[in-house]
């Protein structure tokens, strides 16, 4: 299996949005991990309409199971199916006061997902804006891709890049500078990618075409405008797809990861 985590610096770029959109595009089954310690519950909230989820099926109750020696076994009941997709999710804390639990939970969740892999899912993670109180460090700093998603403008790469030496230094301390990327939102307005690379020195993995109107359909749960399925946005999630696998396989090749059971 894969672990991929997604991260913003600032200014919401589109984190929720695009962790959703990647794993309604994914091409094997996934689980999407609502790891934003705001307690947002912005799945739930948006894409699902408002629809009440069971709050005993949380990620906060795996914190619980942690600490009774259950993770790795109570990880797949806790994961609720998202309707027309080959999608878990795995529902967010459901309000900020209850992330502080789970500092001590993100090392083993990590390992946890990691044992999935039997079970031939990836994991996708919404981990929300760096620097939050709970916010998940040690599962970014374990994931076989992390990727800083930023939008193109100067206030946004600004913002993005202090935080992208703090990232760098992080992972270089875990041995893993080459699972650090960029996903960038909205390429070209202004900055490309070859730009918006050089101002935050890591590469940038994959990028998702600027449409207000198709990002709803994920955001809010919209309805698709017309022709979203041949959308520059969709097929540019698509690439986004192709090149976050390929970006996965990079970097374990770089680190010598055992890829048998992952990214085929
Ligand atoms: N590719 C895109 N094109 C245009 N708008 C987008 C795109 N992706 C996301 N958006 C819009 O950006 C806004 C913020 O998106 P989202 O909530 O996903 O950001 P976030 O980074 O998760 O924010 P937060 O830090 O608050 O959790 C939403 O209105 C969403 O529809
Ligand atoms: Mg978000």
């Amino acid at each position: 299996m894969a672990l991929i985590v997604l991260t913003s610096a600032n200014g919401s770029p589109g984190a929720t949005t695009t962790a959703l959109g990647l794993a309604m595009t994914w091409p094997r089954p996934v689980v999407l991990v609502d790891a934003d310690p705001t307690g947002a519950r912005a799945i739930p909230a948006g894409y699902f309409g408002g629809a009440q989820l069971p709050t005993d099926h949380t990620i906060v109750d795996l914190a619980v199971s942690h600490r009774q020696g259950t993770l790795v076994e109570d990880l797949p009941r806790m994961l609720m199916p998202v309707p027309d997709s080959t999608v878990q999710l795995l529902a967010g804390p459901l309000n900020h006061f209850q992330a502080r639990a789970l500092d001590s939970l993100w090392e083993p969740l990590g390992a946890a997902f990691k044992a999935l892999e039997r079970t031939g899912q990836d994991v996708i993670v919404d981990a929300g804006r760096l620097g939050l109180e709970g916010f998940a460090m040690k599962l970014l700093t374990q994931a076989d891709l992390g990727l800083l998603v930023t939008r193109s403008n100067l206030p946004a790469l600004v913002a993005a890049s202090s935080w992208a030496t703090t990232l760098r230094e992080s992972f270089t301390r875990a041995g893993a500078l080459d699972c650090l990327g960029v996903l960038v939102v909205g390429p070209g307005k202004p900055y490309d990618n070859r730009e918006v690379a050089k101002v935050l020195g890591r590469p940038v993995v994959a990028s998702v075409a600027w449409d207000a109107a198709s990002a709803e359909v994920y955001t809010y749960g919209a309805k698709p405008p017309r022709k979203f399925e041949t959308s520059p946005f969709t097929k540019s999630l698509r690439a986004a797809v192709q090149s976050t696998r390929a970006g996965v396989t990079r970097a374990r090749a770089v680190l010598g990861v055992e890829v048998e059971g992952s990214l085929r």
